[in-house]
């Protein structure tokens, strides 16, 4: 289930405004063009970013996300009816024959119950073609990025918005943490999250057990060292 960071409308409306300039999915954008992809799933697709880019070249583009609040900042943008736009998960995908399927944002991590994150990868698994793939990104555990998720190094103030994160818990593989966002008004909302941080072999393991073939994992030319950047193929 979606945090309030992307069902809120107000938290939703700030998103873009946070996430700043998006050089992260420049390396899905060049992908798509390797592959001569003329249809592109986006799961987690948030504000539409990335599926707005893709469309914006004649890709054909579905786009999946349970945030209606994230949903409707998509739709409202230039360009959005050219994306088919559905409220919900990798289970609410129609029949496709998709030349990439891709999940931006680390949305991997934010599936963090187990049969939901085999769910997402089985029925993404066949809204592909033949031969076709997924690419997506996840934080590498070693990293420990929760360590700089503290008031001290997030603080940042943003057209009049305050934000920081605190971080919650670490269980395991679990981490919760919970951004605060005070806007000029005076409002102030928060947002708790919880992420998963899969290891390299579980995530081969977890693709391969829904007849994936990892072909590459890449590193991320904008956070080099601390992403795993996977590649897979569907199996003819
Ligand atoms: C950090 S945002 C990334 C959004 C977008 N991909 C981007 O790069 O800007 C994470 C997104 O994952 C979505 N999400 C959460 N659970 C999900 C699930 N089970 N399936 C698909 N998307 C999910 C959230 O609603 C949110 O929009």
């Amino acid at each position: 289930m979606a945090d309030e960071g992307f069902t809120h409308p107000r938290l939703a409306a700030f998103y873009d405004i946070q996430e700043g300039q998006r050089d992260d999915l420049d390396p899905y954008v060049a992908v798509a063009a390797d592959l001569q992809a003329a249809t592109v799933v986006d799961i987690g697709c948030g504000t539409g970013v990335l599926a707005l880019m893709l469309t914006a070249q004649g890709i054909h583009v579905i786009a999946v996300d349970p945030a209606l609040a994230s949903l409707d900042i998509a739709k409202a943008k230039p360009g959005a009816d050219t994306v088919r736009w559905i409220h919900g998960d990798a289970r609410d995908l129609p029949p496709l024959q998709a030349d990439l399927a891709v999940m931006t944002g680390n949305v991997a991590q934010a599936i963090t119950d187990p049969a939901d994150w085999a769910a997402t990868l089985a029925h993404t698994h066949a809204a592909l073609r033949p031969g076709g793939t997924l690419m997506f990104e996840t934080r590498i555990p070693a990293r420990k990025a929760w360590l700089d998720w503290n008031r001290e190094q997030t603080h940042q103030v943003l057209d009049g918005t305050e934000t920081w994160v605190d971080l919650l818990d670490v269980d395991g593989p679990l981490v919760t943490f919970r951004w605060t966002t005070v806007f000029p008004d005076g409002e102030r909302l928060t947002s708790t999250s919880t992420l998963r941080f899969r290891e390299r072999e579980q995530l081969e393991a977890d693709l391969t057990a829904q007849g994936f073939t990892v072909t590459d994992v890449r590193d991320a030319p904008d956070r080099p060292g601390r992403e795993f950047v996977f590649l897979a193929t569907k199996s003819a």
